[in-house]
Order: C-alpha cells, then structure tokens, then sequence
C-alpha cells in the first residue's frame, strides 16, 4: 500500500484461530500487515481455540498457507508476527474462561501503560455466533479500557444467519451487547480493490452515467464461477451451500455496488444507504426463476447420500423503482467448474439497427483484473463486415506486478482497527439480501425437487430456468 494507514494499538482477539477461514486467509493477512509493518508496534494478536495446540504447529500451517499463496515466506516477517502473538487454549461455549479472558486483556494494557483498542474476531461456526455474543457480554469483554478512549469492536465473517428469521434473531442479540456502530460484518467481496473499482468507475465517468437505466441496459449478470469444490469444508457447506454462502452476501452486494443511486458523498453513511436502498427495491425472488445442482462428487465427499445442499445456483432477480423495471439481474455461482471466473456483465441494448449486435461491459473481478468494453467495429475491406474489437483496462498492465493492492482481508482488518465500516454489510443491508432469497431458501429447504447434477470441472447446468 502506498498511503500508509495511521492504526492505534489494539489487541485482536481470534474465536477460532486454528480453523480453515483463519488459516488460509485471516492469518496469512496479519503476517502480511506484520510483514509491511502496516500495525502498530503495540499490536497483540490473541487466538484462541478449542484444541491443545502449540504456537509452533500452528505458524507451521500458516506458513504453509502463505507459501501457497506467495510463493514466499519472508522469515523476518513471521518472526515479527509470532512475537506478538499468543495462543490459548479456550471453548468458547463455555461462559466461564470469558471474566478470565478479560482480566487477562486487562493485565495485557496495564503491563503496556495503555489503553488498546479490542477487536474480537469471530472466525467460528454460525450456529456459535449468539452464544458466542452473550458470554462476550455476560462475561464484560464488550467495554473498553476503564479509563481510556480506546473501541472495542466485534468482527464477524458471514454467513449471518442461515434464513431471514435466524439473521433477524442474531442481529437482535448481537444489538444486546454491542451498537450498531461496533459490528463490522465481513463481506470480503465488498473489500475487494476491484469491487471499489466498480463505484469509482460509476461516479468518474460521466460517459456511462446517463445511459445506467433499463432503456440502454438489457441485463446485468453477476457470474463467480469457481474451480475449487468445497475444499475440505464440509462441515461448513453442507446445509449451506451456493445460495447462502456466495449469493445472499457476496453477489448481492456486488449487484448492489453496480445497480445502486449513486451516493450523495463518498462517506460511509451514504454509501450504506445507497447499497441498503437498492437491496430494498430488489423483489423477492421467485423460485421458479431460480436453478440448482450439486457436483456429481459432492455426496460422497460430505459422507451425505441424501445431501440437497446445491454447489451451484442462478437466480433472476427484477429490481423496483423507475431505474431498472425492464432490466433483468441474474446472479449465478458454481463450485467444481471447468474456471475460476468472477465478473459482472452489463449488456447494452442497441435500439438503432440489430439488437443481438451491441456493446457489453465487464467488471473482471478475477482473473486478470480489469474492465473490459466490448465493440463492434467495421472489419477493413470491401465488405460491410463486422469485427468484434475491445478496450481493455488490465490492472496488471496499466499498475504493474510491483504495485500490488493490499488483499481484501488486508483491507478488512486495515479498516476495522481504524474504525472505517463504509466495506462492512450493516444489519440493514444483510436483512434485505435475507428478504430476497427467503422464498428460494423456503423453497429449496429439506428437499431436491429441481436439483439436477454436473460433472466435476465442466462448464455446469444449463442455466435457463
Ligand atoms: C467465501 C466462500 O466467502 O468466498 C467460499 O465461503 C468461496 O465458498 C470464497 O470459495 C471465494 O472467495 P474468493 O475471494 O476466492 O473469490
């Protein structure tokens, strides 16, 4: 990062240090921020788990899981990141080992002579999460420093909730022991450069503001397709799967991001209320617009015969309001496909000659980041033939390899110490996406009815509902 945030001290407290989230993103983000000595010097790192592990075996695996993805392990960093970390041994159902963890939190800012701020980062289960809460404020962890200045702050991964009624249930007993203003929901897609990229793009050229409407705009499409499968996460995705996991949080927000009025300023408050306003407006989605299927492999990598958990799902949404009434929003996610490929589609209609031949826009979220326009031009010749041509804006070849932009977790943890929630989902906005996918989760719940099967590492179902 070139503008080098100013972070105060803090000590981040991990539910769940030792799980699979934690593992491959959370900690590899730290190590990174450690790394470019991005955090305060007076910054303490407090996992906690369940299990008898040592600090050793633990930044064993998170070495690991930085190799894979860098390639690289800077051992200066690590050492600077295992200095300030503590592991401890604690269930985090059980309501005792919560007064102890705050005295401890206590003796930690005497021994430093100051007040920290507190971040407790939940990187547990969601069936724990309210439990979880309680014994946060029953056991008093929710204060701050008695005599300081300093917030504490809850973190908390999606999904939030598994249904409007659990989510609506779950925001009333986090609203107990926590403000608004103290929850930071993670969605790591809103955190993504190129997902921020897409509102930038929005409000700085002007070119496409006047055309953002259904009478120039066909469809938008937003399309995360995923190479991986479940990857060892069965526990988690079984019982979730792609409507909760990818649709209801990440691909919402982006469509949010790309069909929402465009905010008044840049301040996070208008921000929230623009993406809360477009989710609002968005109708209910009708089940019969919506398709799943499962991985032909799925069953038996989560041991479950009767499995009606979908890997892959597409749902077509209608958005209320003048802006959008003709304009169909389909958002489609599939696990164990033949490419990883996220973008979202916005196809021109061409009211002047042929409407099959027109222009579309697309935000490549990955790979090989970038927006992409898509023209048609006259093929050189004698002939009045047309040639497809496109301008192409790469991250890679317009900021080079050596100006990477911080990663999305890197972004999350940056902004949640310093107390920036505009990248963070409000409760507002995370019942709204509820609403939308209620009758598809009513709908799709306990049974397989539509359900079809795909090959491993194909392209997926046909996706016309
Ligand atoms: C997570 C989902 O939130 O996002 C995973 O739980 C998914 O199932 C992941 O694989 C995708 O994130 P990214 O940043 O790799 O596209």
């Amino acid at each position: 990062m070139s503008d080098r945030p100013s972070l105060e001290p803090s000590i981040i407290v991990i539910f769940g240090v030792t799980g699979d989230l934690s593992k491959r993103y959370l900690l590899p983000a730290l190590y990174h921020l450690f790394k470019d000595n991005l955090l305060n010097e007076h910054t303490t790192i407090i996992g906690l788990t369940r299990q008898s592990m040592t600090t050793d075996e633990l930044f064993g695996q998170v070495e690991l899981c930085i190799n894979e993805v860098d390639n690289i392990c800077d051992p200066a960093g690590l050492k600077k990141m295992r200095e300030n970390t503590e592991l401890h041994q604690f269930d985090p159902a059980d309501p005792v080992g919560y007064p102890k963890l705050l005295e401890y939190l206590n003796q930690l800012e005497e021994k430093q002579g100051m007040c920290l701020n507190r971040l407790y980062y939940l990187s547990i289960p969601p069936q724990l999460f309210t439990d979880v809460v309680h014994n946060i404020g029953a056991g008093g962890l929710n204060g701050s420093c008695q005599h300081g200045t300093a917030k504490t702050r809850l973190l908390v991964e999606k999904p939030f909730g598994y249904d409007l009624s659990s989510a609506e249930a779950l925001i009333a007993e986090t609203s107990k022991v926590f403000k608004e203003e103290q929850v930071f929901r993670i969605d790591h897609y809103l955190a993504k450069e190129t997902v921020q990229n897409i509102l930038t793009f929005r409000q700085h050229n002007p070119v496409f503001a006047g055309i953002w409407d259904d009478a120039h705009i066909k469809t938008i499409e937003v399309v995360a397709r995923e190479k991986i499968g479940i990857a060892g996460r069965k526990n988690f995705y079984e019982g979730v799967g792609a409507l909760r996991d990818f649709i209801q949080s990440h691909l919402l927000q982006l469509a949010a991001i790309t069909t929402m009025e465009l905010p008044a300023d840049s301040s996070s408050q208008s921000i929230h209320e623009s993406r809360q306003a477009l989710l609002e407006s968005i109708t209910p989605a009708d089940p019969a617009l919506a398709v799943r299927a499962q991985y032909d492999s799925y069953k038996d990598e989560v041991g479950n015969p009767d499995s009606t958990t979908e890997t892959f799902a597409s749902i077509k949404l209608f958005i209320g309001g003048e802006r959008w009434q003709g304009t169909p929003l389909t958002i489609t996610t599939g696990k164990s496909l033949a490419e990883k490929r996220t973008e979202v589609t916005v196809t021109f209609t061409n009211p002047h000659i042929d409407s099959e031949v027109t222009n579309t826009l697309t935000f490549r979220l990955q790979p090989n980041e970038g927006i992409h326009l898509e023209l048609r031009i006259k093929k050189p010749g004698f002939d009045n033939e047309l040639e497809d041509a496109a301008m192409d804006f790469s991250y890679q070849h317009t900021f080079g390899e050596s100006s990477p932009h911080p990663d999305a977790y890197e972004r999350v943890l940056v902004d949640a110490v310093r107390g920036d929630r505009t990248l963070f989902a409000t409760s507002a906005e995370v019942l709204a996406s509820w609403r939308i996918t209620e009758p598809i989760i009513q709908a799709w719940r306990d049974n397989a009815d539509g359900m079809t099967t795909y090959a491993s590492g194909s392209t997926g179902p046909d996706i016309a509902p």
